[in-house]
């Protein structure tokens, strides 16, 4: 069985009905990474936000299923949804201003996190805390517990956020865009230490993030979206070395390589929800744009074993 699997995903804003993320389905295995990758405003983070049931208010769930260990999400009473968000599902936010509060200390923070999920009393969770604050990296843990987040770097608020989200010791982790706001150097270091922990806690990631690049090295496992949907399913080794999707294509042009002379960015940019073309949704920016994709949505084809594509041309035809 699969640690999570999303069937037929769709989520709109609640008064308009305009969809905004539209039927998204995928899964992940126990142990594996699998990255969700488009550029911003795709629906990345909402289709995570959808997982932990922390959709923002005006935006909900239309239909679909979100299967945790077997059980649809969507369907848990508030109380027991509780229980697992946090625990046995946790999320690095992207907006780190969601994560981390300001007037307390880091210690009191993550401990927080302890007594809530593990009943820890506050001696236990704070000594709890600094194990954590080991684990990812900090170094001298016990004195960086008295440390407020403005008084640590970029590289290690997102530890102490890495830190915060193990804490209720979960199955899956949701990391949102982890290493965007961080220089090439540290954010090799975070990718790093999520391979580590994936590695030592059989750990599964949904790993978000807008560059292919930061997900070649770390995912089994890519869904690239475009415009609320996904285009391209495949194991990454399968993408990177045969990538059909006019739209991944156009992803992986605008990753440096020491062979690559220029850089061609896709022109134009991601419609927003309720301006989408009425055929393919990538149909206004596709280089190889035929009249039947303006007309029809694509469905799935599945080119290899699992290796699908959205696409009406993608194999070059
Ligand atoms: N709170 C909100 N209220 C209204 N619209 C929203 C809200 N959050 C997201 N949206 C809209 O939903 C769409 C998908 O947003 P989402 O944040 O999931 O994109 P994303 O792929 O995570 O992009 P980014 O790379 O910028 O983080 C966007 O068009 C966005 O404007
Ligand atoms: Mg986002």
């Amino acid at each position: 069985m699969n640690l999570l699997e999303i069937n037929a995903l769709n989520i709109s804003y609640s008064k308009s009905r305009v969809p905004v993320v539209e039927d998204v389905s995928f899964f992940l295995p126990s142990g594996k990474i699998l990255a969700l990758v488009g550029e911003s405003g795709c629906g990345k983070s909402l289709t995570g936000l959808a997982i932990m049931r922390l959709l923002p208010p005006g935006l909900e769930v239309t239909s679909g299923e979100i299967l945790f260990q077997g059980k649809n999400i969507l369907s848990l009473p508030p109380e027991e949804m509780r229980k697992i968000r946090g625990a046995k599902v946790a999320m690095i936010f992207q907006d780190p201003m969601v994560s981390l509060n300001p007037v307390f200390t880091v210690g009191t923070q993550i401990a927080e996190v302890l007594e809530w999920h593990k009943g820890l009393s506050h001696k236990e969770a704070l000594a709890q805390a600094a194990r954590l604050l080991a684990e990812v990296g900090i170094p001298a843990p016990e004195s960086r517990l008295k440390a407020y987040p403005h008084e640590l770097s970029g590289g290690m608020r997102q530890r102490v956020m890495i830190a915060m989200a193990l804490a209720g010791d979960p199955l899956l982790l949701i990391a949102d865009e982890p290493t965007t706001a961080l220089d090439v150097t540290i954010q090799a270091q975070i990718l790093a230490l999520l391979a580590t922990l994936r590695e030592k806690r059989n750990l599964s990631i949904l790993l978000i993030s807008h560059d292919l690049g930061v997900v070649a090295t770390l995912a089994d496992y890519v869904a690239v979206m475009y415009a609320g949907r996904l285009v391209e399913k495949a194991t990454c080794e399968e993408l990177f070395s045969r990538p059909l999707h006019p739209y991944t294509k156009a992803l992986l042009e605008v990753l440096p390589r020491p062979d690559k002379k220029e850089l061609k960015p896709l022109p134009g940019q991601v419609p927003p929800p309720g301006a989408r073309p009425k055929g393919c949704k990538f149909s206004d920016r596709c280089p190889i744009v035929r009249k039947v994709c303006l007309e029809k949505e694509p469905s799935w084809q599945e080119v290899a074993k699992g290796h699908l594509v959205r696409c009406f041309y993608a194999s070059g035809a």
